[in-house]
């Protein structure tokens, strides 16, 4: 597997310097390359005004921004990217362009370096074809701003080699990223429907369906999203917008055709006048047909493309979310709304250009499946992962419904003789999904908490009975809940990217899914009351010192490479902690100040401090008492008191704390 330590850009404008910078910051040494002094030295600014921003915001420390800018390397001379093992070119959206500086670069660079074109309006295959080895050239699209924005996608060409592509998804996410796969399509798959969306918003207005404002307003109900699209526009440029909407239209047809007003805004230059509520045309605002149409378009071209085979429904939402920041992909959106309701929106704004009803969702019931725990089977190895990066993998109805599924199959298939569990991302799991929650406890349907956490103990009881081992692998945030399901597992793996916790205590509620039972067997009662009452996040070296993990290993590119690693023996590093025991195994959960300036609670007093009262003196009865019965009977008890926490003041003030940023002030009730 290559590792990429060397990589260049060409083309140091707004999207090549941003990219550059990304590379940066994931600690890689980046050769830029501009034909012009002038380009060349914008673009360093740039990556050096965004640095600075980050170092204002206190993201980044002012010595980690100076070892970041001396990472890059300016050249004006292409002739220096010889070693390159990766090159990214960024410059003009020029076709003729962009074929000739790559047959120049064949010229310069090993045989076996790769090659990425970064466009947005050319077929990946186009911009291969004068190439010697077009194997070796792949498309890349990066959103605004490169440095920032998670989305990636990635473009095969006709001819590039699809271990390639593979290596390339797993480099990006290394880094970061959340990698998408499209096929060599028209807009890939992003722009195809958030272009048409756009578009459709400056139609509306011009055929006097409503104001600038108004349209925004409606958008951003119906969307989620934080602004609507005449802002969106005057934030990213009006003339790429429309550039954009000619090059769908030009491969696509007239309905992607950028609207008469938006190409006259971009020739008369200069924003939308968003403070403008005047709807044109003698019209009057039209909320809800605003509200089809806008649905109608960007669904209708979501659908399209998915139907088209450019790119699965998932990974479209994943693009939706992760690219766009929109809450929720079309096809969440969709499905929400009903297909039925969505082919009505859509049929009719299609039937007005001539287009058909794409087959997925609406003439196929069932086809789509967004895939939030996916398996994949490898020799004898199962695995289970978790796909929702941008949403921390974390567990609600639907993932936990998934999950169910997922076990079943694996475990109930003769070929698969272990199963790992893995997350994509940052996260393994972050825990229960909070939202979820917090819906539940503000309709008053505590009993849906109960229900969820009942079916989720029932799993975890399959999985921990199960005669083939189960192995977490934890390359990342496993919170809460995604450490509960890990404790029921036969094994656990750490990396260098592990955070484990529980933090449940510090959010108003207690551990659920057999937290508070399943930690005391394996670590004692002291150190399991360590972790459930101070919350802390331990890392793979201290949690393997615990006995939480049983090794650590390094995190690999693709998980299927999991296959190959032997398990280790159980708790295999675990040393004994005799002061964590001492200090937490008669701990009750007082929060007096007596209490906390014992001298074995001291070091701990400012993180108990900080907990809510009820949450904890809960969770340390419960382990208390858990450990007298047998573990089905311990884990009926941990249920038994789970309305009851849910119910307190200090949950709803702790669980919305999470989504809100606030600091919780818990009142103990
Ligand atoms: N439930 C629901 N959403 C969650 C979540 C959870 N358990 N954990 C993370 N998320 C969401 C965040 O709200 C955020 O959503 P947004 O993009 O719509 O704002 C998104 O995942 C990314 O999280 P963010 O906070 O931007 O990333 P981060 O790297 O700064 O922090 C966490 C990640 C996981 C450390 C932080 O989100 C967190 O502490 N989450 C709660 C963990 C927890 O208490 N779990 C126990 C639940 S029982």
């Amino acid at each position: 597997m290559r590792a990429f330590r060397t990589v260049a850009v060409v083309g140091a404008g707004t999207m090549g310097s941003a990219i550059a910078q990304h590379f940066l910051l994931k600690g890689l040494s980046v050769r830029l390359v501009d034909a012009a002094a002038e380009g060349l030295a914008r673009g360093q600014r740039l990556i050096e005004a965004s640095l600075d921003e980050a170092v204002a915001r206190r993201l980044l420390d002012p010595s980690a921004c100076a070892a970041t800018l001396a990472r890059l390397h300016p050249t004006l001379d292409l002739a220096e990217l010889a070693d390159a093992e990766l090159v990214v070119e960024a410059v003009f959206e020029d076709l003729a362009l962009k074929r000739e500086l790559l047959g120049r670069l064949e010229g310069i660079v090993a045989p076996d370096c790769v090659l990425a074109t970064n466009t947005s309006s050319f077929r990946v295959s186009d911009v291969a074809a004068g190439l010697a080895h077009p194997q070796r050239l792949v498309g890349t699209h990066y959103f605004y701003h490169a440095a920032k924005n998670k989305l990636i996608e990635l473009i095969p060409g006709e001819r590039s080699d699809p271990e390639l592509l593979r290596e390339l998804e797993g480099f990006y996410a290394e880094l970061g990223k959340t990698p998408i796969r499209v096929a060599d399509a028209p807009g890939f798959a992003v722009n195809r429907f958030f272009v048409p969306w756009l578009n459709e918003a400056v139609r509306l207005y011009e055929e006097g369906l409503g104001s600038m404002s108004g349209i925004d307003a409606v958008a951003r109900a119906t969307f989620g999203v934080g602004m609507g699209p005449f802002a969106l526009m005057n934030a990213t440029g009006v003339p790429i917008a429309r550039h954009a909407a000619a090059g769908l239209a030009a491969r696509l047809g007239p309905f992607y055709a950028p609207a008469t007003s938006l190409c006259q805004q971009v020739e008369h230059g200069g924003d939308w006048n968003l403070g403008d509520d005047r709807v044109p045309a003698g019209g009057s605002e039209q909320p809800d047909v605003i509200r089809r149409r806008l649905l109608g378009a960007a669904l209708g071209c979501a659908a399209a493309l998915v139907s088209e085979g450019v790119c699965d429904a998932t990974a479209t939402d994943l693009g939706a979310r992760a690219g766009l920041r929109w809450p929720r992909g079309p096809f969440e959106l969709g499905a929400a709304l009903g297909t039925k309701v969505v082919a009505g929106m859509v049929g009719e704004l299609f039937a007005r250009w001539g287009l058909p009803l794409p087959a997925v969702p609406f003439a196929q019931t069932g086809a789509v499946k967004l895939e939030w725990v996916q398996t994949e089977v490898h020799g004898g190895t199962g695995l289970i992962i978790f796909n929702l990066p941008d949403r921390m993998n974390a567990l609600g109805e639907t993932v936990l419904e998934q999950l169910e599924a997922a076990w079943t199959q694996l475990a109930d298939d003769p070929a698969v003789q272990r199963v790992f569990f893995c997350g994509r991302g940052k996260a393994f799991v972050a825990g229960a999904d909070i939202r979820f929650f917090l819906d539940a406890i503000d309709a008053g349907d505590l009993e849906r908490i109960q229900a969820f956490t009942e079916r989720g103990q029932r799993l975890l009881a399959r999985i921990e009975a199960s005669a083939k081992p189960t192995c977490a692998f934890l390359d990342g945030l496993a919170l809460g809940g995604g450490l509960e399901l890990a404790l029921a597992c036969r094994y656990r793996l750490g990396t260098r990217n592990s955070s484990l916790a529980l933090p449940e205590t510090g959010i108003g509620i207690y551990p659920g899914l057999g937290g508070t039972q399943r930690s005391s067997r394996l670590l004692g009662p002291g150190v399991a009351k360590f972790l459930i009452a101070t919350g802390r996040r331990v890392d793979a070296a201290h949690a393997l010192q615990l006995g939480l993990i049983d090794a650590v290993v390094d995190p690999r590119r693709h998980l299927r490479e999991l296959a190959a690693l032997p398990l280790p023996a159980p708790q295999s590093g675990r040393c004994p902690q005799p002061e964590l025991e001492q200090a937490f195994a008669n701990y009750r959960g007082d929060l007096d100040a007596a209490t906390l300036a014992t001298p074995a609670l001291a070091p701990f007093a400012r993180e108990l401090a900080r907990k809510a009262p009820l949450a904890l003196t809960t969770a340390m009865r419960l382990v208390d008492d858990g450990r007298a019965l047998d573990l089905p009977a311990a884990l009926a008890l941990e249920l038994a008191g789970l309305k009851t926490i849910f119910a307190s003041r200090d949950a709803r003030t702790g669980l919305a704390s999470v989504l809100d940023g606030s600091r919780p002030q818990y009142l103990g009730h």
